[in-house]
């Protein structure tokens, strides 16, 4: 698959260089940075966004709070750290690069640390790229036919290292002929959807439209819909898969429409600390994200709100979870 123009980040000369998310589609603006703090603010803000994208980000973070320091500190390693995680709490890849980073870090001696993280960082990145290649390569054998195929939130180049998730299975099926058109919810309240995906779309030159995530119900009704695929942030053990608020809405309206709904993660998604997704930890946002479209207030800051970011969608609704190791169908049991 051919090369994006656009990159959600890189590493160069020892600063981080990230696309600012809340910008598109309208600016296309790179910030350079090698404050772990500031990285970690652009985590919060949704700057850089995505569950496998937080993990590889909050990996050069980490590095880079070492650039300028030649020996052990664990108080300060904990600081960061502590920082990183507490960034975001629902996306597990986050959690799973923290952790290698801390191995890393806990088995080295006093010199090159930062050396040594940064290749941490390099080989989770480098790892993310192989397992989207993987995973759009898995999700070929989903299509029995050329298909309009609807998705959720954001799940390409901007939400991980590669062509993304679902939005690589996307593209690779519509290299292979086998994508008539793309339907995107908009995906409120942060609109990744209208947004993000609608942007790589039109990058990848792929037909899309994209619609209020209310009219999901009205396409398939009416035909229009062969498959929906969308990404995850945390799958438990038995296939229970946490994904953007509005996920199991759709999951819903597939098994009522008898359309099957896929999941496409890579493994780094899957928690196997947890049996199901009563145990997923779900981030609630400010209620301002509601209330507000981009700067413009639309609702009284008076009202009170309910604002989780995502939702669970039970495994017994999911006809399949893509990884870069296979398709899993239903009854799932991630155990190894
Ligand atoms: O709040 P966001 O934009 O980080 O949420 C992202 C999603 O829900 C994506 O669908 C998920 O991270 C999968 S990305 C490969």
């Amino acid at each position: 698959m051919k090369n994006n123009s656009y990159f959600p980040l890189k590493f160069e000369n020892d600063y981080l260089i990230f696309i600012d998310q809340t910008k598109l589609p309208l600016q296309e603006n790179y910030i350079s940075t090698d404050d772990y703090n500031r990285i970690a603010e652009a985590i919060e803000r949704l700057e850089i966004r995505g569950a496998p994208l937080i993990g590889i980000a909050a990996a050069y973070a980490c590095a880079l709070a070492f650039k300028n320091k030649n020996e052990k500190d664990d108080n300060y390693f904990n600081k960061v750290y502590n920082r990183l995680a507490s960034t975001r709490p629902t996306a597990v890849n986050l959690f799973y690069a923290l952790k290698e980073i801390e191995k890393v870090y806990s088995s080295i001696d006093d010199i090159n640390i930062y050396e040594y993280l940064l290749l941490t960082a390099h080989k989770i990145f480098s790892d993310e790229e192989k397992f989207s290649e993987k995973i759009a390569k898995n999700g070929l054998n989903i299509f029995l036919k050329r298909s309009n195929v609807l998705t959720h939130c954001n799940t390409g180049a901007l939400a991980t290292a590669g062509f993304g998730t679902a939005f690589a299975i996307v593209k690779n099926a519509f290299d292979h002929q086998l994508i008539n058109h793309v339907y995107v919810d908009e995906t409120r309240p942060l609109l990744q959807g209208l947004r993000l995906t609608a942007f790589e779309l039109e990058k990848n030159e792929i037909p899309f439209t994209v619609q209020t995530d209310s009219s999901a119900a009205v396409l398939m009704q009416e035909g229009k819909i062969d498959l929906v695929i969308t990404g995850a942030d945390r799958i438990a053990l038995n296939g229970d898969s946490a994904n953007k608020i509005g996920t199991y809405n759709l999951a819903i309206l597939c098994n009522f429409h008898n359309i099957p709904f896929y999941i496409a993660a890579p493994s780094t998604t899957i928690d196997r600390t947890i049996a199901t997704g009563a145990e997923i930890a779900i981030e609630f946002r400010s209620s301002k994200e509601l209330l507000f479209v981009g700067d413009k207030q639309i609702g009284k800051e008076s009202y009170h709100c309910f604002c989780p970011a995502f939702d669970v969608t039970p495994s017994h609704l999911i006809r399949g979870i893509i990884t870069e190791e296979g398709v899993f169908s239903f009854p799932y049991n991630f155990i190894r």
